[in-house]
């Protein structure tokens, strides 16, 4: 970013309202993308002529990403084949809904029945281990007030290395499909994720991000399951990015300094009674 001319300043930062009032409450606060979200948007307001738009959550960034499910389609058709499940990592849920909704609306309107998989981090459960109702998208609640899965905006996620899964909500569209059980998520511990990157590396000569990593190790879950019943399956999965920034999370996997963080019970009541207030 800096060679292209970008000042990059750390969130959270001295520089908003938001992060001073973060670092204020919690100096060692190692910030997530909900504290990054407050800042931008503090800052889009506060500067003439500037717009920002968040990154996922939102229902426009689903829909652009549904190129990624209908090219999908067109793949496999060439490849003769259809998916019997797919599966992607879960941040927001903007790859996930990328590539499942063109396939699901043929669930919808065709009567197939494909599977669908959210895959996000056993430390940041809010698909699995979340409730859904009314929260803000951002830590210190800018956004407008969303029905979402969420384990509260307040919610700090461990310090995993899939920095793109550390966010406390789910997209509106998706909470609404998994609340009415068109989906199905599963929580992936860092190790797990970090093992199947690197069978993944080891296999493809791709070196996948550490958010992409938990969809292939729940694809991995899957097709082990076939093994084991003898079903035959096609299991699409989306590689949502590359993990050529992320070689400090390899480097700690390969030298045995990572470890699995998972949240307890007692964290996740104690963020979604704080939720009471919100609305
Ligand atoms: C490589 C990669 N995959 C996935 C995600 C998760 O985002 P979403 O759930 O919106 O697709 C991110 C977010 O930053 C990412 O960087």
């Amino acid at each position: 970013m800096q060679t292209f001319g970008a000042q990059v300043t750390p969130s959270p930062s001295m520089s908003t309202r938001a992060g001073k009032d973060i670092l204020t409450r919690t100096p060692n606060h190692q910030g997530s993308l909900g504290t990054a979200i407050s800042e931008a948007v503090e800052l889009a307001m506060t500067t003439p002529n500037c717009k920002y738009t968040l990154g996922s959550v939102l229902s426009h960034v689903t829909l652009h990403q549904t190129v990624i499910g209908l090219e999908a389609e067109k793949q496999m058709a060439m490849a003769g084949e259809y998916p019997d499940t797919v599966i992607a990592c879960f941040g927001g849920g903007s790859n996930f809904g990328g590539i499942a909704f063109p396939f699901m609306r043929h669930n919808i309107k065709d009567g197939k029945k494909t599977e669908f998989i959210a895959a996000e981090p056993a430390s940041c459960p809010k698909l699995t281990r979340g409730v859904f109702q009314y929260d803000f998208g951002d830590e210190a609640g800018y956004t407008p007030l969303l029905p979402m899965f969420t384990l509260g905006h307040n919610f700090m996620p461990a310090n995993i290395h899939a920095g793109g899964l550390r966010y406390h909500g789910a997209g509106v569209i998706v909470s609404q499909l998994m609340k009415d059980g068109m989906m199905k998520a599963v929580d992936i511990p860092q190790l797990e994720t970090f093992e199947a990157a690197t069978l993944f590396a080891q296999a493809e000569g791709i070196i996948p991000a550490p958010e992409s990593a938990h969809a292939i190790a729940a694809t991995i879950r899957e097709a082990k399951k076939c093994i084991e019943t003898g079903e035959e399956k096609v299991i699409l999965f989306n590689l949502s990015g590359h993990g050529l920034i992320d070689m400090t999370a390899y480097d700690q996997y390969l030298s045995g300094s990572l470890q699995n963080y998972e949240v307890t019970d007692e964290d996740v009541a104690k963020n979604i009674s704080e939720l009471e207030k919100v609305i």
